[in-house]
């Protein structure tokens, strides 16, 4: 099956390559009727497990996941969303909307921009739809941010600031953007999207044991990457606390520097995995892309360490597969090869 446009509404660290939960689907998941993924970023899983007709609940602690999730599941109403097109593209109040550091961030003119078009969205008075609108926005964020010369990527650090002017026109982007995204949704029309769900939660906080035929995720990996200050912009936009998203997400990278984060990181996330294999039913799956990371040039053995996690909890090692990672970005190259592991809990 292609991939549908949907999965490119909005750019996401780590994000599956759509093919891997179908792998896992065809091979492991004909009979399961119930799919859950603990770290569902934005939302591959739920879309894919909806082409096979599974029920399936994704949960994610970053609050642009939950967005761009509850976006990707969502069904519209073509002439509702012309509708909506016309509302925030012709609204005219520029009122400040208190972006952080909007003068380094932004050109005067797409700043202006920026104002008339999250003011506008404001105004839809329709969830779905607003939300679908402020998704649209903040897929663009990092195309018409202003820039540095060498380091593209000031969206991540704490202490750079770009000092080039973008000279990519915001407005004209989010209009192409949003024909982008109704294109992405005629394409979903004939998609069965009620059994799937998304939910804002740290995983550990969610309870719902013995209920899944079946996990399938990718889980963060030790100090690979800052999910939340990747998407810096978009907590701007939304005027969401960056820094405690940074405090509550596991294994993030800026974690790295403490003396005890590496057995820190593997004490949390023991407790996450223990918690997420409850809620797999007896001879269900749990299928999962892990990487290996490194840490002051000194490798953190995350595959082995899961191996052994679960099969000391009573859990059957099916596959242990590696895949070469090609296409990545640039915090991504420190990991080139992913493995695939699939798991049966046997009592
Ligand atoms: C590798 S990404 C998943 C990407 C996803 N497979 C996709 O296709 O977009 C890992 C996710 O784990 C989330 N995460 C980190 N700590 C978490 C926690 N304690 N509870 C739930 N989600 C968490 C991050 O926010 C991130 O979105």
């Amino acid at each position: 099956m292609k991939e549908l446009k949907i999965h490119n509404i909005h750019p996401y660290h780590g994000k599956f390559y759509y093919g891997i939960p179908q792998y896992f689907i065809e091979k492991y998941g004909v009979k399961c009727k119930s799919i859950i993924d603990p770290f569902c970023g934005s939302g591959t899983t739920l879309v894919e497990s909806a082409k096979y007709d599974k029920n399936c609940v994704g949960v994610d602690i970053n609050f642009l996941s939950y967005k761009i999730t509850k976006a990707k599941i969502s069904k519209i109403n073509i002439e509702k969303f012309d509708k909506y097109v016309n509302l925030v593209l012709n609204c005219k109040n520029f009122s400040d909307i208190n972006f952080i550091d909007k003068e380094y961030w932004f050109s005067p003119s797409n700043y202006f921009d920026l104002c008339c078009i999250f003011n506008g969205i404001s105004l839809i008075d329709n969830e779905i739809y607003k939300n679908i609108f402020e998704v649209a926005l903040s897929s663009i964020l990092k195309t018409c941010c202003n820039k540095r010369k060498i380091w593209n990527n000031g969206y991540i650090a704490d202490n750079v600031l770009p000092n080039i002017e973008s000279k990519t026109n915001l407005r004209n982007t989010y209009i192409k953007r949003l024909t982008f995204f109704k294109n992405a949704y005629k394409e979903l029309a004939n998609l069965n999207l009620d059994n799937v769900n998304v939910i804002k939660s740290d995983i550990l906080k969610y309870n719902n044991t013995n209920e899944f035929d079946m996990m399938i995720t990718s889980p963060p990996y030790p100090f690979a990457v800052d999910f939340a200050k990747y998407n810096r912009l978009s907590y701007y936009l939304f005027h969401e606390d960056l820094t405690v998203a940074v405090k509550d997400e596991t294994g993030a990278r800026s974690k790295r520097n403490t003396k005890n984060c590496v057995e820190e990181f593997f004490s949390e996330i023991e407790k996450l995995y223990l918690h997420i294999m409850k809620m797999i039913k007896i001879g269900g799956y749990a299928c999962m892309t892990v990487g290996n990371t490194h840490r002051n040039n000194k490798k953190i053995d995350f595959v082995n360490w899961l191996i052994k996690l679960y099969e000391n909890n009573g859990w059957i090692l099916l596959e242990n597969s590696e895949r070469q990672l090609t296409k990545q970005s640039m915090p991504q190259k420190r990991i080139q090869v992913e493995h695939i592991l699939v798991f049966r809990r046997n009592n």
